[in-house]
């Protein structure tokens, strides 16, 4: 009944429409790819379409370290130029002075260690008075970037320095001048 060439034909067109059929499927998921399946290393992380940002999540500390700008204070005092320190204190001299006589600031020899409000015969702000501590490199460098912010009610007109590096500069030379 079934000769030869019957069976070959219908095992071919079998087979012909299996190799169709994953062909086809074959085609679809490589045009609707869902999910990811390729590769990942042990310990390697799935690549994610997109990131929701956590509150103290491992994006939060990344954003703080970029936010922060330049190096710290004590790393730029010890590299600082305590020569460019003399030319930045010229913003400093219409009211200190650094030969032990007050003028409109108290004088600022030996400020760096310096209590606050310790030299005797000047007559400090009694917001300047209140203010506790000695005068660290870190305590000078916050004031002296916005007096007025670091000592509320201070009466030194001064409106600050905005360069870190002038400022270390600056502190530098005075820890010379002593
Ligand atoms: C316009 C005048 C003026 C200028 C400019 C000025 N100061 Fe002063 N400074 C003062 C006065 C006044 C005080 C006293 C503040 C108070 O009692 O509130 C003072 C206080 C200080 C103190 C505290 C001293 C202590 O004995 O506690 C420091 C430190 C200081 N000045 C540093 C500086 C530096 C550094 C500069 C330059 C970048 C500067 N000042 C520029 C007027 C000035």
């Amino acid at each position: 009944m079934f000769n030869t060439m019957t069976v070959t034909k219908t095992a071919a067109a079998l087979i012909g429409s299996l190799l169709f059929l994953l062909l086809v499927s074959w085609f679809a998921s490589s045009l609707y790819h869902v999910g990811f399946s390729g590769h990942v290393a042990e310990g390697e992380e799935i690549p994610q379409a997109y990131r929701i940002p956590v509150e103290g999540g491992e994006d939060a500390g990344a954003e703080e370290a970029a936010a922060e700008e330049g190096p710290d204070f004590a790393t730029l005092l010890a590299s600082a130029d305590a020569a460019a320190g003399e030319k930045a204190f010229g913003k400093c001299k219409s009211c200190h002075k650094l030969d032990g006589n007050n003028a409109v600031g108290p004088h600022l020899d030996g400020v760096v260690g310096r209590d606050v409000a310790s030299v005797e015969d000047f007559s400090y702000s009694d917001a300047m008075a209140a203010h506790e501590g000695a005068w660290t490199p870190e305590e000078l460098n916050a004031f002296i970037t916005n007096p007025k912010e670091h000592v509320p009610g201070t009466k030194m007109a001064f409106a600050g320095i905005k360069s870190a590096e002038e400022r270390a500069n600056l502190v530098a030379y005075l820890q010379t001048a002593n």
